[in-house]
């Protein structure tokens, strides 16, 4: 069943449901004072079609942005060329005429979402091709947590440095080998990103970038054969000459953001130093119960770096970050938003490991699933010492959410009133909430200075290990970054579990997902996680249940468990068309197409140039 057949049916059940609502309302008002009158939203209190909290409005813009997103998709090979040329002021790259029949023939779901390729490779346009070569061949051979891919006549020739990284992800590319040029790709084996480029060097890049536009009507569709600079593969060059040393450097003391402030805008949050961190919250939280309203934002370091300086561990104490502010062609899986890496879809996702890969054998129906947040890991994401571990971001959240501490009183949620609306409230057991609704905690101590990790004895304890499909039995499942981004996010969209996401991370795929339609987005401070699964269990007594008893539970939340069901199968279906293994071999096709060409002395008079239609009967079978 597609998301869209989906969502007709809900719309059909309200539209049904609703005038048989109102029928009873006007029947029991005008005819018998007896039975109370209804509200549509006392009939169906689980939906958010009729509810007045801040998150049926979040869910409801998302599904007005999918839905425009699903409708502006391109039909046919002309429409897509159209698209591109519009989006990108040029023609697209040698090859895409295979790569769009590729795509197609694995059932691609929206051929024109791939803006993220051509964003990563902007800022190269500034840079001349055989520059670019000379550092992607040095890159990939000189080592320094990289390593490399040679493509020579159409065949992988030789990988530099290899280790699991460089073979997974040569295997996926031997499936497109035979339509690319020849190539050297740099691939950063860290899973920390590597490059950060200052925002007016970028801004003038861009600048260089926009004025290279052009539609040429006479472009070539092939790439240019024979270019120097290309890694010599019997005999490697040793060294970087001076024009392309990296100048890798770790940042001073592991402070990132002093790195990252430089490559935000000025008018951005990390570079405006009188802006309070609540200036920023209003960029991208409701007012209301402060849930995430804007997801890019909210992982964006320029808008919560501030926020998270001193909460996120890759931002304070990050192992093994090794940085440079030089704009190098590097491959990397995940970025933040300030790096300027090329990403590519992460090794996990293709190497069939079942701690990654997405299995169905303990994915209950919801209604079978159990009512809790689950969560298992390591203490990593940054080095633990005794004055820090408490601000780590995993270490946050198994404080957060263990029922043993009194958590009472100091986090607030949102509370229904006899109006029907919702206000915030401290007045809640969160402890006795967490007892019930919480398993969450690590299986392993490391990552520790001393190594054995004195400091968590007594307050943080070790639970048993969940397997990734045993997770599925819980029907929520949030996921937080680790050293870098977490490798199983991709896996629970795949379940009919509901995923609750909070990362300072970017990756391929993210585009194509929408928050509050495909996944519950999180604040990168927990400071929402109360709010929002008290939203989704409900919390509390009615006022009728509630007369019998003391004052204590003052909150009341009804459960809109429906709303969760409704979210995971959504994902669901979602990640069956665009998040599959075949939408990973597309996006890596387009990837280096888009690669070859910047690295192509002949970059400006190359491209398909056609109108198309060589493509018009093919687009009628697919
Ligand atoms: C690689 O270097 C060797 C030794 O300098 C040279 O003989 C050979 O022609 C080079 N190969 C290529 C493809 O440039
Ligand atoms: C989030 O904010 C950015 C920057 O203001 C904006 O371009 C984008 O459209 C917003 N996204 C959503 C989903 O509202
Ligand atoms: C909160 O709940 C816990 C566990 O149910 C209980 O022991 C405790 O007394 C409650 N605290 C308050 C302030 O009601
Ligand atoms: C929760 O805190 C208590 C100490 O208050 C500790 O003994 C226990 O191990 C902690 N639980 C987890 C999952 O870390």
């Amino acid at each position: 069943m597609t998301g869209r057949l989906c969502s007709r049916k809900q719309r059909a059940f309200y539209l049904v449901f609703g005038v048989v609502c109102i029928s009873i309302f006007f029947l029991s008002t005008s005819y018998d004072s007896a039975i109370p009158p209804y509200s549509l939203r006392d009939l169906f209190p689980d939906t958010y079609a009729f509810d007045s909290h801040p998150i049926s409005e979040l869910i409801r813009n998302a599904n007005t942005q999918w839905e425009e997103y699903e409708k502006q998709r391109s039909k046919t090979f002309r429409e897509t060329l159209a698209k591109y040329r519009h989006r990108y002021g040029r023609h697209p790259p040698p090859g895409f005429m295979e790569w769009y029949k590729f795509a197609r023939k694995r059932k691609v779901h929206n051929i024109d979402d791939f803006g993220q390729i051509v964003d990563d490779l902007r800022p190269f346009w500034a840079t001349e091709p055989s520059l670019l070569r000379q550092m992607a061949a040095s890159l990939s051979h000189d080592g320094d947590g990289m390593g490399g891919i040679h493509i020579r006549e159409k065949k992988i020739a030789k990988l530099s440095h290899p280790s699991w990284r460089i073979e997974t992800l040569a295997a996926l590319i031997s499936k497109m080998v035979r339509y690319l040029p020849d190539m050297d790709i740099a691939v950063n084996v860290q899973d920390q990103p590597r490059i950060a480029v200052r925002f007016e060097d970028i801004q003038q890049r861009l600048t260089i970038e926009q004025k290279s536009m052009q539609l040429n009507a006479d472009a070539k569709d092939h790439f240019t054969e024979a270019m120097d600079h290309l890694l010599n593969l019997t005999q490697a060059q040793d060294h970087w000459d001076g024009q392309t040393d990296p100048q890798w450097f770790s940042p001073p003391d592991h402070q990132f953001m002093e790195v990252v402030k430089t490559a935000c805008p000025p008018d951005s949050p990390a570079r405006v130093t009188e802006m309070s961190v609540e200036d920023a919250d209003r960029l991208y939280k409701t007012q209301l119960g402060g849930f995430v309203s804007n997801f890019s934002l909210s992982t964006d370091l320029c808008t919560v770096g501030p926020a998270i300086k001193d909460q996120h561990g890759f931002l304070f104490s990050a192992a093994s970050l090794v940085v440079s502010q030089k704009l190098l062609p590097v491959f990397s899986e995940c970025k933040t938003s300030v790096n300027n890496d090329i990403l590519f879809p992460a090794n996990m996702y293709t190497k069939k490991d079942a701690r990654y890969e997405y299995d169905a054998k303990f994915d209950l129906r919801w209604r079978k699933k159990t009512d809790t947040l689950l969560w298992r890991g390591v203490t990593s994401g940054g080095v633990s010492t005794e004055g820090n571990w408490q601000r780590l971001h995993r270490q946050r959240l198994v404080l957060l959410t263990n029922a043993t501490l009194n958590h009472n009183g100091q986090v607030s949620i949102l509370s229904e009133n006899a109006d029907g609306g919702y206000e915030p409230t401290s007045d809640f057991n969160a402890s006795d909430f967490a007892q019930n609704h919480f398993d969450v905690g690590f299986t392993e101590h490391w990552a520790c200075d001393p190594f054995d990790c004195p400091f968590y004895n007594g307050i943080l304890g070790v639970k048993n290990q969940v397997s990734l499909s045993e997770q599925f039995k819980s029907k929520y499942l949030v996921d937080v970054d680790g050293h870098s981004f977490s490798g199983r996010w991709r896996a629970f969209h795949f379940g009919r579990s509901l995923g609750i996401k909070a990362t300072i991370f970017r990756e391929w795929h993210d585009s194509r997902l929408f928050a509050w339609r495909h996944f519950i987005p999180m604040d990168n401070r927990y400071d929402d996680l109360y709010s929002l699964m008290t939203y989704f269990i409900g919390a509390g007594q009615t006022q009728k249940e509630h007369t019998h008893r003391e004052e204590q539970d003052v909150a009341y939340i009804h459960s809109h468990d429906l709303v969760g069901k409704m979210i995971a199968s959504q994902s669901r279906d979602w990640a069956n068309q665009v998040l599959r293994h075949e939408d990973i071999e597309i996006y890596m096709f387009l990837l280096l197409l888009e690669y070859g060409r910047i690295m192509d002395d002949n970059r400006d008079k190359i491209g398909y140039s056609g109108d198309g239609s060589e493509l018009d009967e093919f687009d009628k079978k697919y």
